[in-house]
């Protein structure tokens, strides 16, 4: 799969993006990730890539050209599934969303600064406008890099386990279940039995269980939308 990011601030994504599991996907030939500076598209003096909105108002916005200008000479070179722009007011990220985004082959990722975009590039180039969170960040690159990230572990052949993803919170609408490691006993807090017992089906239950409570507790919400979808898919 192949990320084109669209930013002022390319430096931004420097890091996030080159270690770990998405270094080791891009290094298995996986995932391409490509920052594209938008000042280098500017023929405007001094690479102005922002102007005064009309009506007045404070804040510089976007302007058009140097955008399209970046986003016309990679569509020369290939077909684009989407063009998604970063955006506090975009559709609420989730993993369901990851999941339908992870199936696509070339997505271009704009990253919003200043005020915004001119609105004529959300109406006529933008085909997905997406939020991570309902907060304010300072721009669309860490929304871009938690993008990347979640959707790239989903890549067939990315991760070691490929079911690793697969019982990751929110994967079924419930959060991951308590998860342990040696030693059994540290002082006096105990490994709970029922995973040192070796049989499968109980600590499958207990998962299961654990997994219910802790959704229950911190996010009744998914439970009450996986009721929903079961409602709609009987
Ligand atoms: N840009 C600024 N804030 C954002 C958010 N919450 N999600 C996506 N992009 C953003």
């Amino acid at each position: 799969m192949r990320f084109d990011i669209l930013t002022a601030v390319p430096e931004l994504l420097d890091s996030p993006l080159s270690h770990s599991i998405m270094q080791r996907a891009k290094d298995r030939g996986l995932l391409e990730v490509f920052v594209h500076n938008i000042r280098d598209y500017s023929h405007y003096k001094h690479k102005q890539i922002d102007d005064y909105q009309y009506g007045g108002g404070a804040g510089m916005v976007m302007m058009i050209e140097p955008i399209l200008n970046c986003i016309n000479v990679l569509r020369k070179e290939r077909d684009y599934d989407e063009i998604i722009f970063l955006t506090p007011d975009g559709d609420l990220y989730d993993q369901k969303t990851a999941n339908t985004l992870s199936l696509k082959k070339n997505v271009i990722l704009l990253c919003g600064h200043y005020k915004g975009i001119d609105e004529r590039i959300r109406e006529h180039i933008i085909t997905k406008e997406i939020s991570i969170g309902s907060y304010v960040l300072s721009g669309g690159e860490l929304a871009a890099a938690v993008l990347v990230d979640s959707i790239g572990r989903l890549i067939p052949g990315v991760l070691n386990d490929e079911t690793s993803a697969l019982s990751d919170s929110f994967q079924d609408d419930l959060l991951s279940a308590p998860v342990y490691t040696r030693p059994a006993k540290y002082g006096d807090w105990e490994v709970p039995a029922v995973l040192l017992s070796g049989h499968e089906a109980k600590i499958e239950a207990w998962r299961y269980e654990k997994a219910l409570e802790k959704t229950l507790e911190r996010r009744p919400d998914l439970l009450r939308k996986k009721e929903f979808d079961n409602d709609l898919s009987t």
